[in-house]
C-alpha cells in the first residue's frame, strides 16, 4: 500500500480530497474555525515539496446539492491562501472543459480549489460517473478527510475505485487511524463518552462502536430530545428526529445491557424563539412546555456532567452541548469545556472531535489543554 512518505509525487496531479468543513462560530460576525484547514497543511506541504501540483476537494456544509452564495469555496479562498501561504485558483464548475484544461496545465507547485462538491447530489448519492469525471483530473489520489471516513461520497468512496494503485491517505488521516485505534484498545476505565450536537445520525456509530467499553454515556444537545422523544417525554418544539427515536430507544436498551450509566440532561434552557432575543426559561427535561424550545442543558444537568468527567480516567467529546453559538445558550458548553480542561491538567485522557465542538474549544481558548483534538465529528 502507497503512503505519502513513500509515493514520488514528482510532477504528479493530486487530487487531494480535504476536509475543509469549518464551522461559522459566532451569530454575530461571519467568522469560522480555521483548525481544519491548518490540519491539512503537512500533507500540502509534502505534496508540493516533491514538486507535485494540487487539485484540493472538499465539502462545506451540507447545501443539499444546490448552489448556495454563502456556501461557496469562494468564500474560503482568500483564507486557504494565507494558510498555505501560495495562491490558489478557484474553479467554479469542477466538471467543465475549463477546468479540464486548467487542471492539464497545472505546472509543480500550482494548487486549484474546486467548488463546493456537495452542490452536486450526485457528490452525496457516490455517483460513478462524477466520480470517473473527478478522477480524470489527477494522476493520484490522497484522501485526508477523516472526518468523511463514514460517507459513501463520490470524492471519498467511489474515486478510490478509479485509482487502483495510485492512491493513499494523508497524514491527518493516518494518524486519526493510529490515535483513535490506541483509544478504544487501551483506554483507562472510568470512560466517559460525552455526545451532543444536533444530529443523532451522524453520532449513532460511534455510540454503538463504543457501548462495549464505556462506563458512561452522557447526552446533551439537539439530540437529547430524540432521546427524551423516546422516552415519553414532553419535548415543546426542541429538535427531534422523528426517525431515530427507535434507534434512541434502541440505545437506551443497550447501554443498559452493557451496564452503561446513560446520564440524559435533568434541567435545561428553554427560549420561545431561535435568538439571543428570544424569552429564556429554565425548566425540568422532561418538562418542556408546548411552543418552548430547548437550546442548552441546564445548571443541574453541567453539574451533574462535570461531576461524572472529574471522576473519569478517558474521557471522548463529540457535539457541543448547546446551540453555543448564541451566548445565551453556550453556558452548557462553556463550563463543560473548561471542566474538562481542568480535569485534563490533572490527569485525564480527553479525546474531543466534531468541527463545532472544537471551535468552541478555540473560542473558549482552552484546546490547547486536551490531550487529543480529532478533526472527525
Ligand atoms: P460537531 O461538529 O462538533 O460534531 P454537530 O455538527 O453534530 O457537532 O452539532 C453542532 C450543532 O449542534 C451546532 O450548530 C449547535 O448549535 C447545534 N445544537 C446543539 N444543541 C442544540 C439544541 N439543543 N438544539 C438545536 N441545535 C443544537
Ligand atoms: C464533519 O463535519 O463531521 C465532516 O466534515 C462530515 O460532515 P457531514 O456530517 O456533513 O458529512
Ligand atoms: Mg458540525
Amino acid at each position: 500500500m502507497n503512503s505519502l512518505d513513500t509515493y514520488s509525487f514528482e510532477n504528479k496531479k493530486v487530487l487531494l480530497r480535504v476536509d475543509f468543513n469549518i464551522p461559522i462560530i459566532s451569530d454575530e460576525s461571519d467568522s469560522v474555525d480555521d483548525t481544519r484547514i491548518r490540519l491539512s497543511l503537512p500533507t500540502i506541504q509534502k505534496i508540493l515539496s516533491e514538486n507535485g501540483s494540487i487539485i484540493l476537494m472538499t465539502h462545506w456544509g451540507r447545501p443539499k446539492g444546490k448552489h448556495s452564495e454563502s456556501r461557496s469555496l469562494k468564500n474560503l479562498l482568500p483564507l486557504i491562501e494565507k494558510l498555505i501561504g501560495r495562491t490558489v485558483t478557484f474553479c467554479e464548475d469542477p466538471l467543465s472543459d475549463e477546468t479540464f484544461k486548467l487542471v492539464q496545465s497545472l505546472k509543480p507547485g500550482q494548487i486549484v480549489l474546486l467548488e463546493n462538491l456537495r452542490f452536486y447530489k450526485e457528490e452525496f448519492e457516490g455517483d460513478e460517473k462524477f466520480a470517473e469525471k473527478l478522477a480524470k483530473l489527477g494522476d493520484c489520489y490522497v484522501n485526508n478527510s477523516f472526518g468523511t471516513a463514514h460517507r459513501n461520497h463520490a470524492s471519498t468512496a467511489t474515486i478510490a475505485k478509479f485509482f487502483p494503485y495510485d492512491k493513499m491517505f494523508g497524514y491527518v488521516f493516518e494518524s486519526e487511524i493510529k490515535k483513535l485505534d490506541k483509544l478504544t484498545k487501551s483506554s483507562e476505565s472510568p470512560f466517559t463518552l460525552l455526545i451532543g450536537g444536533d444530529k443523532v445520525t451522524t453520532k449513532i456509530g460511534i455510540v454503538e462502536a463504543l457501548l462495549p467499553k464505556i462506563d458512561n454515556l452522557l447526552i446533551g444537545g439537539g439530540i437529547a430530545y430524540t432521546f427524551a422523544k423516546a422516552k415519553g417525554y414532553n419535548v415543546g418544539k426542541s429538535l427531534v428526529e422523528e426517525e431515530y427515536i427507535n434507534v434512541a430507544k434502541r440505545i437506551l436498551e443497550t447501554a443498559e445491557k452493557f451496564d452503561v450509566n446513560i446520564q440524559l440532561p435533568v434541567d435545561c434552557i428553554i427560549a420561545d424563539k431561535n435568538g439571543n432575543d428570544a424569552n429564556i426559561e429554565h425548566c425540568e427535561f422532561s418538562e418542556i412546555p408546548d411552543d418552548w424550545t430547548a437550546l442548552d442543558i441546564g445548571i443541574k444537568t453541567v453539574d451533574l456532567f462535570a461531576e461524572i468527567i472529574e471522576g473519569s480516567k478517558t474521557l471522548l467529546w463529540d457535539g457541543p452541548l448547546g446551540v453555543y453559538e448564541m451566548t445565551h445558550f453556550s453556558y452548557g458548553t462553556l463550563k463543560l469545556a473548561l471542566t474538562v480542561a481542568r480535569a485534563t491538567d490533572k490527569g485525564l485522557y480527553s479525546v474531543v472531535g466534531g468541527g463545532d465542538t472544537i471551535a468552541a474549544l478555540n473560542k473558549y481558548s482552552v484546546s490547547h489543554k486536551i490531550s487529543y483534538i480529532s478533526s472527525a465529528g
